[in-house]
């Protein structure tokens, strides 16, 4: 028996605060392949406003974290579409929900500059304060909505050099998503801190 020895973080299950599934399935795969485990915990914490998905992630985990008392994570995330000045940014869930992708893709009727990039901003809180982790992925606004996996933008998310939407190849999402850049870089970050 570990009588009295402190438990390795690589054992212990991370706290993953979000009320979207989607997300914690994507966080649960993504970081099971980097050797970290979650579980999902959900509270109610009015968010931030604002336009940038990092302080918006910084202050809910702050706040997550005075509630709970535990180390934690969440995050906050967008799509940011260049013709229509980075609008829904990180107000893409109010966004989807009063639009839906078809409204997006109505507001960009004619619009041949379709750039737009995906973040995510994770943030982690303990007791020695919050970090942050910040994710992107470039690509372009389809025409029209395509595939049926995924959540929300996936439909008409087309990451820089490929043909597919994320709905139509989760795989694809999988390998170069936002959510994978900033998971990737908040892993590496705990690896180190176990470290040391
Ligand atoms: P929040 O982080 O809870 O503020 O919501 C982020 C919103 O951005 C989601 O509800 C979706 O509308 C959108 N979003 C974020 N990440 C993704 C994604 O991976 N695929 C599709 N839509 C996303």
């Amino acid at each position: 028996m570990r009588t009295g020895a402190k438990r390795k973080a690589s054992d212990m299950k991370l706290l993953f605060i979000t009320g979207n599934r989607h997300k914690f399935l994507e966080a649960e795969s993504i970081l099971k392949g980097c050797g970290v485990k979650i579980e999902h915990g959900s509270l109610s914490i009015p968010e931030e406003r604002g336009e940038d998905c990092e302080a918006i992630a910084a202050a809910a985990a702050r706040a997550a974290y005075r509630a709970l008392k535990k180390p934690l994570f969440v995050e906050d995330s967008g799509l940011f579409i260049e013709s229509l000045n980075g609008f829904p940014g990180a107000y893409s869930a109010w966004a989807f929900g009063k639009l839906g992708a078809d409204g997006i893709l109505k507001l960009m009727t004619g619009t041949v500059k379709r750039g737009a990039e995906f973040v995510t901003a994770i943030a982690y809180a303990d007791e020695d304060g919050v970090r942050t982790f910040v994710g992107a992925c470039k690509g372009t606004v389809a025409p029209m909505q395509r595939g049926s996996t995924g959540f929300a933008y996936d439909a008409i998310f087309v990451p820089e050099g490929q043909s597919k939407t994320f709905a139509e190849d989760p795989e694809l999402k999988a390998r170069v998503s936002h959510r994978r850049m900033a998971l990737e870089k908040f892993a590496k970050w705990l690896e180190e801190k176990e470290k040391s």
